[in-house]
C-alpha cells in the first residue's frame, strides 16, 4: 500500500500537490497523516512543519493557472471527487490531474479527506454530504464496509447499465461481490487490501525457525526472541478502539473457523466458542504470554508499524502498505530483513485475512452522471490500476493487472500473496455496519481491558442482534 515518508517529505509532497501550478485542484488537507497516519493536524501546524509561512503559501497559490478551457466547443463539465487520502511515490491529486490532462470533456476537483485509519471520521463526513442529496461530491471512494449502507440508502448510483457483466469479469469475483448490494452493482472496484503477517527473516533464521503457520509457533518464536534479547516485542497488532480493531478481530476469529455475523445478515456468531477463543488469545498475547505490549490497546496502523520498522519487534500484523515502508532506508532499520506471509491460524484451522480496500461510488444525486462515469471508468482502467499499484502501492482488483511484471518489480510481495488478497474475509455485510462496528469496537476493547471475554462478547451479541433485526 502507500509508502510512508518522513514528515518533511510528506509535507512537501502535500504542498506540491496542493499549491503548485499544473497540479490537480486540491482542497487543503485537513490532516497530514498519510494513508494510515495520525489525523487531525491543524493547518497552521501543517504550515509550520512544512516550513512555510502563510505568505509563502499565498505566493505559491497565486501561481495557480487560470483554469484552461478544456473543450474546443465549450467548457468542460466540472465534477468533484472526494476520497480518503492515500499516497506513495505519487498522490491521488496527481492521478486526478493526469485524468484532467488526458481529455478535455471533464474537469475533476479533488477533495482530500482524512486517511483511512480515520475510517469513522471519513465515513461521517461522506454520510453528511451524501444525505443532503445535492449531488456533491459527484464521485467518492468508499471503504468496502460502507457499500451496503450507501446502496441501501440509495446514495450510490447503481452502475450495471454502465459496467455490465462482461466488463466485470475482468475483476476478482470477491471484490465484485463486495461492490454489489441486493443484485445491483453500486461500486466500481478500485483496490483490494488485506491484513498480513510481517516477520523478521533474520531473527527467525537465527532461531532456525520459519514463518509461523500457527499462533502457537508465533508465540513460541516471540518468547524465544524476547528472552534472548533479540526483540523487545514479539507480536504487534492494532487494539485501538477503532475500525482496525474489527479488522484484526475478523482475522483472529476467522483463523479459528469462526465469524461475527452469518451471511444471512441476522445470525450473530460473535459469542460462539471460536470467537471467544480468538478474543481470549488476543488478551493472552498481552497478559499471559506478554509478547504484545499493553500499548497496542491504543495503537492503530502507524503506531504499531513504527516499532517494527525500527527493529524492535519480531512480528507485526498490518496492511500491505507496510512492505514498502520496511524497504525504505529513511523509514526503516530493517530493510531486506522483512518477510511477509499469511497470518497464522489455530491448530488444524486455516489462515484468515480481513478484506479491506476502497471502491469508487457515484453519487445517485449527481447532475453529471456521464462525466462521473467517464471519470470512474478511467480511474478503474487497467492503466490507472497499474499506476496505483506501482506508484501508490494499492493492490489491483483486475486479475490481469495483478500479473503485470511492473508489479513484481515494484511490489514483489503482492503476487506471492495473491491468494491472501483474493481470499480475504469481509467484515459483517449489512447496511447497519456503522452501528455494528461501534458495538464491536467498544465490547472487544472492554474484553481486552478486563479479560472478561465471555461477558463482553455476549453483550456484543445481544446489541448486534437488536441492530440487525431492527
Ligand atoms: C484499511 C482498509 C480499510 C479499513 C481501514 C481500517 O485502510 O483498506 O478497509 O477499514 O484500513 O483502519
Amino acid at each position: 500500500m502507500q509508502e510512508l515518508e518522513p514528515p518533511e517529505r510528506k509535507t512537501q509532497q502535500n504542498c506540491e500537490a496542493a499549491c503548485l501550478p499544473g497540479k490537480a485542484s486540491v482542497s487543503p488537507a485537513s490532516s497530514l497523516g498519510g494513508n494510515h497516519g495520525t489525523p487531525g493536524m491543524p493547518r497552521r501546524d501543517f504550515l509550520k512543519r512544512a516550513g512555510l509561512t502563510l505568505a509563502g503559501v499565498t505566493a505559491a497559490s497565486s501561481l495557480l493557472p487560470v483554469r484552461r478551457a478544456w473543450a474546443a466547443g465549450g467548457n468542460p463539465v466540472e465534477i468533484t471527487f472526494a476520497s480518503a487520502k492515500f499516497y506513495g511515490k505519487q498522490t491521488i491529486a496527481e492521478v486526478v490531474e493526469a485524468y484532467n490532462g488526458a481529455q478535455s470533456k471533464v474537469h475533476v476537483t479533488y477533495k482530500e479527506l482524512p486517511p483511512p485509519s480515520s475510517s469513522t471520521e471519513v465515513h461521517q463526513g461522506l454520510v453528511q454530504q451524501l444525505a443532503r442529496r445535492n449531488g456533491t461530491p459527484d464521485v467518492f471512494t468508499q471503504d468496502i464496509i460502507w457499500v451496503a449502507e450507501f446502496a441501501a440508502a440509495k446514495w450510490a448510483l447503481p452502475l450495471d447499465e454502465y459496467f455490465g457483466r462482461e466488463v466485470m469479469k475482468d475483476y476478482f469475483p470477491g471484490i465484485v461481490q463486495g461492490c454489489t448490494w441486493q443484485g445491483k452493482l453500486t461500486a466500481l472496484p478500485w483496490f483490494v487490501d488485506s491484513g498480513m503477517l510481517y516477520y523478521r527473516k533474520d531473527l527467525l533464521e537465527g532461531l532456525g525457525a520459519k514463518a509461523p503457520e500457527t499462533w502457537d509457533e508465533l508465540i513460541d518464536s516471540s518468547k524465544k526472541l524476547m528472552s534472548a534479547g533479540k526483540a523487545k516485542f514479539g507480536f504487534l497488532w492494532q487494539g485501538k478502539q477503532a475500525e482496525v480493531l474489527v479488522c484484526d478481530l475478523v482475522s483472529f476469529i476467522g483463523s479459528n473457523g469462526g465469524s461475527i455475523l452469518q451471511p444471512d445478515g441476522t445470525t450473530v456468531t460473535i459469542a460462539d466458542e471460536p470467537a471467544i477463543e480468538a478474543v481470549q488469545m488476543m488478551h493472552d498475547f498481552i497478559r499471559k504470554h506478554q509478547i504484545t505490549p499493553e500499548d497496542v490497546l491504543s495503537w492503530d496502523e502507524e503506531p504499531s508499524r513504527r516499532p517494527f520498522t525500527s527493529g524492535e519487534a519480531a512480528f507485526l500484523r498490518n496492511w500491505s502498505y507496510v512492505w514498502k515502508v520496511a524497504q525504505t532506508p529513511a523509514d526503516s532499520s530493517v530493510v531486506d530483513k522483512v518477510g511477509v506471509s499469511p497470518l497464522p491460524h489455530f491448530p488444524s484451522k486455516q489462515s484468515a485475512a480481513c478484506l479491506g480496500g476502497y471502491q469508487y461510488g457515484i453519487n445517485a444525486s449527481t447532475r453529471n452522471r456521464e462525466a462521473a462515469v467517464d471519470f470512474v471508468r478511467w480511474m478503474s482502467s487497467p492503466e490507472t490500476q497499474l499506476r496505483f499499484a506501482t506508484q501508490l502501492g494499492l493492490c489491483p482488483t483486475r486479475a490481469a493487472v495483478f500479473e503485470q511484471p511492473q508489479i513484481a518489480q515494484e511490489q514483489p510481495f503482492m503476487q506471492p500473496l495473491k491468494s491472501v488478497f483474493i481470499g480475504a474475509i469481509p467484515r459483517p455485510v449489512t447496511p447497519k455496519y456503522p452501528q455494528v462496528t461501534l458495538i464491536l469496537q467498544s465490547e472487544v476493547s472492554r474484553a481486552l481491558a478486563t479479560g472478561n471475554v465471555k461477558a463482553a462478547l455476549q453483550s456484543a451479541k445481544e446489541k448486534i442482534q437488536n441492530v440487525v433485526k431492527a
